[in-house]
């Protein structure tokens, strides 16, 4: 059990990969807590099944685009689990339509959530993690961030700030023995697809055509994305600093 005594957070992690995510640091020995936004039932869904691991779970409700509800979460759960050892930075949101139907309410939302929230919680965590000798904090991105995709111009500038922010972050944090990293994930079918009109359309053709794309011969799974984020908080990745693991099975070596 390679997180035994460990704490972990992850935002977002009632449903989808961070979900996946929760459960795969739970069952390597993690107490989990479990941020949600508004999906209060599957986050205790979630939770349930964490303490059905024998480890403790705690949810907390934030909306992680708001600093002062980050720092309050953050608070939460190291004053309730004792302390907070790995951080996902999980949770994202955005507003995906064309660049020409973009506004700025949009980019503020999809900005705040996605990348501000990385910035902010490791300032509020990182004192927490350092009075317990180091922690990790894993950011998730994904390939929009140097590709281009449908609707996905926010999202994708959003990711690639979050992947500059992971590269700062792990030079200024090193000192304080906080490792962090960020995973990149291929398409993971999540509820997520479905803000895509051209998901929505042909949910079924989309995922075929991924999967006869994809060099490892299927589509990424959340478990897939949770193995390797275990693994980077792992000893064994403990050299590997601020950089961005790509997790889908080859898929953008194609294109
Ligand atoms: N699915 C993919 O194909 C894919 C590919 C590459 C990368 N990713 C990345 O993987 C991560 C998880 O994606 P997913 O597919 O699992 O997404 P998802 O199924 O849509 O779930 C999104 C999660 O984020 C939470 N969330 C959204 N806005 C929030 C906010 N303002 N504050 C706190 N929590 C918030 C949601 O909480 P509630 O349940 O409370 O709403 C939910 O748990 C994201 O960072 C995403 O960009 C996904």
């Amino acid at each position: 059990m390679r997180f035994t005594d460990k704490v972990a957070l992850v935002t977002g992690g009632g449903r989808g990969i961070g979900r996946a995510i929760a459960l795969r640091l739970a069952r390597e020995g993690a107490d989990v807590a479990i941020n949600y936004f508004r999906g209060r039932e599957t986050a205790e869904e979630t939770a349930r099944e964490i303490k059905s691991l024998g480890q403790r779970a705690h949810i907390v409700r934030a909306n992680v685009g708001e600093v002062d509800a980050l720092q309050a979460m953050i608070g939460e759960v190291a004053q309730v689990l004792g302390g907070v050892d790995i951080l996902v930075n999980n949770a994202a949101s955005g507003y995906n339509h064309p660049l020409m139907e973009q506004r700025v309410k949009g980019w503020d939302w999809t900005m705040n959530i996605n990348a501000r929230s990385a910035l902010f919680s490791a300032q509020t965590v990182a004192p927490i993690m350092a009075g317990r000798g180091g922690g990790h904090i894993i950011n998730i991105s994904s390939f929009g961030s140097q590709r281009v995709l449908p609707e996905y111009i926010l999202v994708g500038a959003s990711k690639a700030a979050l992947e500059a922010l992971t590269r700062y972050m792990a030079v200024e944090l090193a000192p304080l023995n906080i490792i962090v990293n960020a995973v990149s994930a291929g398409v993971v079918e999540t509820d997520a697809l479905r803000h895509f009109s051209v998901w929505r359309e042909q949910p079924a053709a989309g995922l075929e055509a991924i999967s006869a794309r994809t060099p490892a011969g299927r589509i990424v799974t959340a478990e897939d994305v949770a193995g390797v984020v275990a693994w980077l908080c792992s000893k064994d990745a403990s050299m590997i600093r601020g950089q961005v693991i790509v997790v889908d099975g080859g898929f953008t070596l194609t294109f």
